[in-house]
């Protein structure tokens, strides 16, 4: 173990079932590449800080409010991940925007899940239940989540996987993001995370 695994941080805000996802895709096998060994959330009160201490996995809070500048927030949240020294920070349900500086110190080494099709509803603005909400209004039939990778554009970085799913006659946001939760976001993120797992565990066999 250790060397053959890929060290995973999770960043979250709220409930964390991608968290889950991940940690039972990790008990099933199906993500055998990888292990997560920090979980960062951005409030104190995030559902996913509870799964993290139930799964026996290090938890760090991070909020920007207690910094006095953007520089050292991202220090202290560099600091945490460099600690523990991540190879793959996964963006799970994670509502804030990371600065440009702190994703430049990380390329390719950082993946988001967004509840919709990129390039449709998505950028600033768009997240969690808003996305839904702008589906609907639009009267899309078909929506889906995508897993790309964290650039300096918002939502914008290369993408690595994207699924659809129905959602035709479905009227409420909260319905609509449940469905996208778990026909898309559940199966794909863990099946995204066991293959760069993959590539960072063979990369390093390389040297
Ligand atoms: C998920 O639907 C995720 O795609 C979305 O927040 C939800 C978090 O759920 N993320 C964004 O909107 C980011 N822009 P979870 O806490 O149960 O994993």
């Amino acid at each position: 173990m250790g060397f053959t695994t890929a060290r995973i941080a999770v960043l979250l805000s709220g409930n964390g079932s991608n968290l889950q996802a991940i940690l039972d895709a990790i008990s099933d096998g199906s993500l055998e590449h990888g292990r997560v060994e920090l979980v960062v959330s951005s409030n104190n009160s995030a559902h996913g800080l509870q799964r993290a201490r139930l799964a026996g996995i290090p938890t760090a809070v991070v909020r920007s409010r207690d910094y006095a500048s953007r520089e050292e927030f991202d220090a202290a949240l560099s600091n945490v991940i460099d600690d523990h020294r991540i190879d793959l920070i996964v963006l799970a349900g994670y509502m804030s925007i990371l600065s440009e500086s702190f994703v430049s110190r990380y390329p390719r080494r950082i993946v988001n899940i967004h509840p919709s099709l990129i390039p449709a509803f998505a950028g600033e603005g768009f997240y969690g239940l808003k996305v839904h909400e702008a589906a609907l209004a639009a009267g899309v039939k078909i929506s889906g989540a995508t897993v790309h990778y964290v650039n300096e554009v918002c939502d914008g970085g290369e993408i690595l996987e994207q699924e659809t799913v129905r959602i035709e006659g479905i009227d409420r946001a909260e319905d609509v993001q449940q469905r996208v939760l778990t026909h898309v976001e559940h199966v794909i993120y863990p099946r995204v995370i066991e293959r760069l797992s993959k590539e960072i565990v063979g990369n390093r066999d390389d040297r």
